[in-house]
């Protein structure tokens, strides 16, 4: 019986969209421990599937992104069980060891999924089909695709645009292959990596803006072999040797740094507030948002730094501040890629302009972010505009009007973010549809009104 409790994609787009709003709360208070982080909920369950033996992984994101790739890997040969509230166990088949999936491999919203098991697929003699809902069917699979056939695995079909559904056929022999991929993207560097791993070389990625280093660390820690170096001002080369044997070893997942953000924007617009975040994950490749934030006068004071399963985690005490105007620059994107919205809104109570620039990986998220930030904000009263790739918000120094209908375009973070938005503004914010809140925080709702949002 598969362990997925969650309902279909297929079911829920054809439910009527579920409507919410949020209205000015009183100050927020109190702890919160946010869901599993989304990336590493991923790569746990992916490096699983590819190593011999038992991998127990705690703190599991059991939200719908992930639960499609526990469904992949199981598809894929591997036994996977959820034991208990986010502790599953897994027993993988091993590189060179996987079976070919007897039916569509349907990843929902999850680019990340999709494109990591394209790398695993793409370096194994393996025909499998991959599609999503209608978000994910809009979203660029080339990038992804492009090194897999230099690897030596086949596109047999795919949709207008290179898009899913995509067949992909790989290869028993992937060419190591010496990649730069075109654009900042741990997606694009993992696929490849995880093609590599059953590769008789050695796969190497050069990337010019060193991404989110997740998948390099997992690897390292299930024991293969893998050099990384500094390139460049801001890059890192990483070299893989092929068919390394992996090890299981138990994974502790921590707290989501994009999930994180909500109640840290929230705490920091909503008067009088004072919580503390429990256990958010400090990988420097993912606090961009906390140095924005800090840069704009939010007044977060980090505390108890430790390690906890590999990753440098930390508790944090946000208190209300009032926020002045920052220049966001295009390196910081990757550190902060997913936070762009919920940053939009901080700027949006911002005192004077935000400019955040080099956007344009967020055209193609899991809608085009960046128009869907912009419209909500005009729909809230705030002035907003995109000139190329850069977002500029104009802040209302504490005092957004609010009262608009948010479109949230299938995206969870749009949702999320407009909500917030609704907590601190005049009057209420509404947002066309909260479903997809459940792809990547399905407790939103339940955690933040414990601090004392008010949601309806
Ligand atoms: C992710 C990488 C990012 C991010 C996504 C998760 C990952 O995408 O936007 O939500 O887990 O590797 P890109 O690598 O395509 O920028």
């Amino acid at each position: 019986m598969s362990s997925r409790d969650h309902v279909p994609n297929e079911v829920l787009l054809e439910t009527p969209h579920a409507v919410a709003s949020a209205g000015r709360s009183g100050p927020l208070r109190g702890r919160i421990r946010p869901p599993g982080d989304k990336s590493i909920s991923h790569r746990a369950l992916i490096l699983g599937l590819l190593t011999l033996g038992r991998t127990e992984i705690r703190g599991l994101l059991e939200g719908e992104d992930v639960l499609h790739t526990a469904d992949a890997c199981r598809a894929l040969g591997a036994e996977v069980v959820r034991r208990g509230d986010g502790h599953w166990s897994l027993r993988g088949c091993g590189i060179g060891s996987l079976l070919a999936p007897r039916q569509t491999l349907d990843f929902g919203n999850s680019g990340t999924g999709m494109r990591l098991v394209m790398g695993v697929v793409g370096g194994h003699a393996l025909v499998a089909r991959f599609d999503g809902d209608a978000s994910l069917r809009r979203r660029p699979m080339r990038r992804i695709l492009d090194p897999l056939v230099a690897m030596g695995a086949e596109v047999r079909e795919q949709a207008e645009g290179g898009c899913c559904p995509v067949l992909l056929a790989g290869t028993s022999e992937p060419i190591p292959i010496d990649y730069a991929p075109p654009v900042a993207s741990a997606q694009v560097k993992s696929a490849v990596l995880l093609a590599g791993l059953n590769s008789p070389g050695r796969t190497t990625v050069t990337e010019a803006e060193a991404t989110r280093d997740h998948t390099e660390k997992m690897l390292a820690y299930f024991g293969a072999e893998l050099a990384v170096e500094p390139f460049g001002a801001h890059g890192r080369r990483i070299v893989l040797e092929g068919r390394p044997e992996l090890r299981p070893a138990p994974v502790l997942v921590p707290a989501d740094p994009s999930s994180a953000a909500f109640a840290l924007v929230a705490a920091t617009i909503v008067p009088g507030s004072e919580i503390v975040i429990e256990g958010m994950m400090m990988n420097a490749l993912r606090t961009g948002l906390l140095a924005t934030l800090v840069e704009m006068g939010a007044e977060i004071e980090v505390l108890d730094r430790r390690v906890e399963g590999g990753e440098e985690v930390a508790d944090l005490r946000v208190r209300a501040a009032s926020l002045r105007g920052v220049d966001v620059p295009p390196e910081r994107a990757p550190s902060m890629i997913d936070e762009y919205p919920i940053l939009a809104i901080a700027a949006a109570f911002a005192s004077g302009e935000t400019r955040m620039r080099g956007l344009a990986e967020l055209r193609v998220k899991e809608s085009d972010r960046l128009a869907a930030i912009s419209r909500g904000l005009l729909q809230a009263g705030v002035e907003a505009r995109i000139e190329g790739d850069d977002l500029f918000v104009a802040g209302c120094a504490g005092e957004v009007p609010g009262g608009g209908l948010a479109s949230t375009c299938l995206d969870h973070r749009i949702a999320m973010s407009f909500l917030c938005l609704g907590l601190g503004s005049r009057m209420p914010m509404a947002i066309d549809d909260s479903r997809m809140i459940a792809t990547s925080y399905p407790a939103f709702r339940a955690d933040m009104e414990r601090l004392g949002a008010q949601f309806s």
